[in-house]
């Protein structure tokens, strides 16, 4: 059986150039074929890379297929309830698959194994092993365990665990995800985060230097660095405006970004990084939540929607041309109409070019849970989701709409979904770009003139002068 799941949560992490010196320890046994199903945001994409790489180097070949593998891990995500119930979903059908393929050995990684702790046992019996988010380390030591019976569990949660000296194996392309910094210590009420990834640790910076060299050897023309509140990075020495400077220093790479970093911690420095580093791209994703003060407290966001407002007005004032993104939760506990139309309001001011949003999900664990009311129906989370989908669907689009004739600067990424004939690549502003290949190539950074446009796409035409 091969049941459909959506692809964007099916990303098969693969390379085929074996490690230079692999340890197999799987000799004398039958060779393991690992594939990683990852659920989730970008920091799970890397740690599914550097789940490759621990594997890779411990004898394991990593497949992209399901049906090629004797060993299937899920790398899993807690944020919302249904991020949970999609992987419980996916476990009874792999209990299926097991039945019929009695050597396959099932194990569920990251937030939700570290959330749901025994408990999943109890949900999925015939899991084989469930790691939490600082406890790669022992994955062949897990896979190896299975044959012993009991379900091998290890949740420890390790401050000074930042896998800085393991190489991740990343799936070849122009754009690298590179974790800066792993855990939080915001404690915003709603959130699991700092529950299931424990606390925040930075990687030093002059490992990170290093590795993005070592990126553009290996060809990547972009790098994305990932951080819970990536801009409250520090090393103890050097803060997140510094390691920008740093990286832009590095010959070659082209492109820097960063994701997602906090309002509360978007310095002086990181705007003058912004300002004035080239390579970093002219794009922000500033997570809002709500527009309304008293909400915003109940969430312990720790900025008020004034200084929030008064943020994006320096930064739209000191860089020009910049895109904002950001992240919306209605019905939050204790959220009146007037609030959500706060939120609503601050929006439509705000034009952000694209945004993310989410009704409000309890959390086993989190602050909100523990001592809020979910007062609001989730038909009317439905309500005020809908409204503010609308508002941002039309707004993304008028924002489009005023870029068709423009020329822009699009880093060439593969085919097009749709056309063969066609590549896509996203733009500084990471807007998705889709233009006839001609004679452009993958990696390629290209102009192209915006012709016509969706809420979420640019269509153009490639223009000959040069960049
Ligand atoms: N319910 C709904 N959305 C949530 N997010 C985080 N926790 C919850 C929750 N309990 C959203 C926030 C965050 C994004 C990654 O997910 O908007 O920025």
């Amino acid at each position: 059986m091969n049941p459909k799941i959506p692809t964007e949560t099916q990303l098969p992490l693969y390379k085929a150039a074996p490690p230079s010196e692999p340890v197999n320890i799987t000799q004398g046994q039958a060779a393991r074929r690992v594939y990683i199903e990852t659920y989730g945001c970008q920091m799970n994409v890397s740690d599914s890379e550097l789940m490759s790489g621990i594997l890779t180097r411990n004898g394991y070949e990593m497949v992209d297929r399901l049906e090629n593998a004797n060993v299937v891990l899920l790398n899993t995500c807690a944020i919302r309830e249904n991020a949970e119930e999609k992987v419980l979903n996916r476990l009874k059908h792999l209990d299926h698959r097991k039945q019929v393929q009695s050597d396959l050995v099932l194990g569920v990684c990251g937030c939700m194994a570290q959330h749901m702790k025994t408990k999943l046992i109890d949900a999925a019996p015939y899991v084989d092993f469930v790691l939490g988010p600082d406890a790669y380390r022992n994955l062949p030591m897990a896979i190896n365990s299975v044959t012993t019976g009991d379900p091998f569990l290890d949740l420890t949660l390790d401050k000074g665990e930042d896998y800085a000296d393991l190489a991740p194996i990343r799936v070849d392309g122009v754009r690298a995800w590179l974790t800066i910094q792993r855990g939080c210590d915001k404690m915003c009420t709603f959130c699991i985060v700092p529950f299931v990834r424990g606390r925040e640790r930075s990687i030093p910076m002059h490992l990170l230097v290093d590795d993005v060299k070592r990126l553009v050897d290996e060809g990547f023309k972009e790098v994305v660095l990932l951080g819970q509140t990536v801009n409250s990075y520090n090393d103890g020495t050097h803060n997140f405006g510094d390691l920008l400077f740093a990286m832009s220093e590095v010959e070659a790479i082209e492109r820097i970004r960063f994701t997602s970093p906090h309002p509360s911690d978007a310095t002086d420095a990181l705007i003058e990084a912004m300002a004035s580093c080239d390579k970093v791209c002219n794009q922000i994703h500033l997570p809002l939540q709500s527009g309304s003060t008293k909400v915003l407290k109940a969430m312990r966001r720790t900025y008020t929607a004034e200084a929030y407002r008064e943020l994006v007005a320096k930064m739209r004032a000191r860089i020009p041309n910049l895109s904002i993104s950001t992240d919306v939760i209605v019905g939050f506990c204790g959220e009146t109409e007037t609030d959500f139309m706060e939120t609503y309001n601050l929006m439509a001011e705000i034009r952000y070019d694209s945004a993310f949003m989410f009704k409000y999900s309890s959390r086993e664990g989190t602050l909100a849970d523990k001592t809020l009311d979910d007062d609001v129906s989730d038909k009317e989370k439905g309500c005020r989701l809908r409204e503010i989908i609308e508002l941002q669907e039309g707004i993304s689009h008028e924002i489009n709409q005023g870029l068709i004739g423009e020329t822009a600067a699009v880093l060439v990424e593969g085919e097009s979904r749709r056309d063969p004939n066609r590549y896509q690549g996203k733009t500084d502003g990471f807007k998705t770009t889709v233009f006839p290949k001609e004679n452009s190539q993958v990696g390629d950074l290209v102009r192209v003139k915006v012709e016509s446009v969706t809420a979420h796409t640019l269509i153009g035409s490639l223009v000959a002068a040069p960049l």
